[in-house]
């Protein structure tokens, strides 16, 4: 992966004025002397070998027992799960992981229901808090849906939950039911949870090898973990930089229709993350091309207050040569000779010159091929870069006290006594 600033109009001058902010949020980091210091897990993350083995296990157990796992979670207990299986997936293929809980909607779940009325599912409910409505909710319809198809024991035996090691309603659940149980380690938070159980559980039951994948991971930790010449630290200084001309809002921006959820999880990430004490880049995303003819016309016309940052991936994994005789009936003719990879990135370079001509700046993540390892480096950079970014905007980057607000609106509507 390479981080290209090339076109974000930011001088080296102005990276090197962030040298001692950036020395003191990497010291925060790994010294662990920032706020939010208890959530500092995902840094150096390692899995266990018992640990690997045991999601193995019960990966392939579901693979064997079901057409279907069903995923219950929302926010960081599913987005990262869902950006991976569909980053490495066939685009067409049945998915053989499927999502749930991360709404309230009635017509979702009926749906849900009339899908799987003639498969074989297991589920995985994830939440950390064990609290959280909509998981709770979901889960209780579908358990008593497993119950009555398989009896007691033959849900026990489809039924897996990732939650706290100790505490929480999920928990006490899992235990009085015989669940098998996956740990959200303490020190994790929500949207820093896919390199653990959270999202190796359902990425391994999707058919993907997470030892490759935590592989690209590790390797990530130790590339990204100098204080020099780092790409990841650049790129929070870079996104910084550009929020304080006023550049408010940052568009990740991809042409690989795979790569819809890692945008989704990249917004919650940086989101919750950077957005509060009245602060925080507004993260926005758009599917190229497909976007340019939607969005598109805000983007080079609108206010001007967006840069974008490209996830630019190099190859495909086939490419289509097109042939066009010159004069021929589709005026294609121009095309002759190209690759359809070809087209999208010079769809890819004429829009940057397009948009950078109309003020707004590009940030640039070069990516050679979606596979596991570069997909989890990329999660990884973002995560890194995110802490980072945060301390240097002053924000404890690790909580997210804005999501309570609702919250309690919500639960005093509904009568809930204590909250
Ligand atoms: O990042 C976070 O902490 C949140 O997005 C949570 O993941 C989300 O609210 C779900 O919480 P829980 O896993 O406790 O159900």
């Amino acid at each position: 992966m390479r981080l290209d600033l090339s076109n974000s109009g930011i001088t080296e001058k102005e990276i090197s004025k962030y040298k001692k902010e950036v020395e003191k949020a990497h010291e925060k980091i790994y010294e662990k002397t920032g706020e939010g210091s208890d959530f500092l897990g995902w840094v150096n993350l390692k899995i266990e070998v018992p640990e690997l083995e045991k999601i193995k296990v019960a990966a392939s157990k579901i693979r064997k027992q079901s057409d279907l796992l069903i995923v219950i979670g929302i926010g960081g207990s599913y987005l990262g799960a869902k950006a991976v299986i569909d980053a490495l997936s066939h685009s067409f293929n049945p998915k053989s992981v499927i999502f749930a809980g991360n709404n309230m909607s009635a017509d979702y779940l009926n749906d849900l229901l009339d899908f799987i009325k003639d498969k074989e599912i297991s589920l995985n409910v994830i939440s950390k808090s064990g609290t959280t409505i909509e998981p709770a909710i979901t889960f209780k319809i579908l358990r008593e849906y497993m119950e009555e198809k398989y009896g007691e024991e033959g849900a026990r035996e489809r039924i897996f939950v990732t939650t706290d090691k100790e505490k929480g309603v999920l928990k006490e659940l899992a235990t009085q039911k015989g669940y098998e149980t996956f740990v959200v380690p303490n020190d994790i938070g929500g949207r820093y949870s896919v390199f653990t159980a959270v999202g190796l559980l359902p990425i391994a039951a999707s058919g993907i090898n997470i030892e490759k994948l935590l592989a690209g991971v590790y390797e990530a930790e130790k590339k990204y973990e100098k204080l020099e010449n780092n790409d990841c630290y650049r790129y929070a200084i870079a996104r910084n930089i550009l929020y304080k001309k006023k550049k408010k809002i940052e568009i990740l921006v991809n042409y690989e229709p795979k790569l819809h959820y890692v945008s989704e999880w990249w917004k919650q990430l940086y989101g919750e993350s950077e957005g509060k004490d009245g602060k925080g880049i507004f993260p926005a995303s758009v599917d190229n091309s497909t976007d340019l003819h939607s969005m598109g016309q805000y983007i080079q016309d609108g206010e001007r207050t967006l840069f974008e940052t490209v996830i630019n991936i190099k190859k495909p994994y086939v490419d289509f040569a097109i042939e066009c005789e010159k004069g021929s009936i589709d005026k294609l003719d121009y095309l002759n000779g190209k690759t359809l990879n070809e087209i999208n990135h010079k769809a890819m370079e004429g829009t940057i010159i397009a948009h950078t001509a109309g003020k707004v700046p590009n940030i640039m993540l070069e990516v050679e091929k979606i596979d596991e390892m570069n997909i989890g480096e990329l999660l990884y950079f973002f995560e890194k870069a995110c802490g980072i970014s945060g301390y240097l905007l002053g924000v404890n980057p690790f909580n997210q006290p804005g999501v309570e607000a609702y919250k309690k609106e919500m639960f005093r509507l509904l009568g809930k006594l204590e909250q």
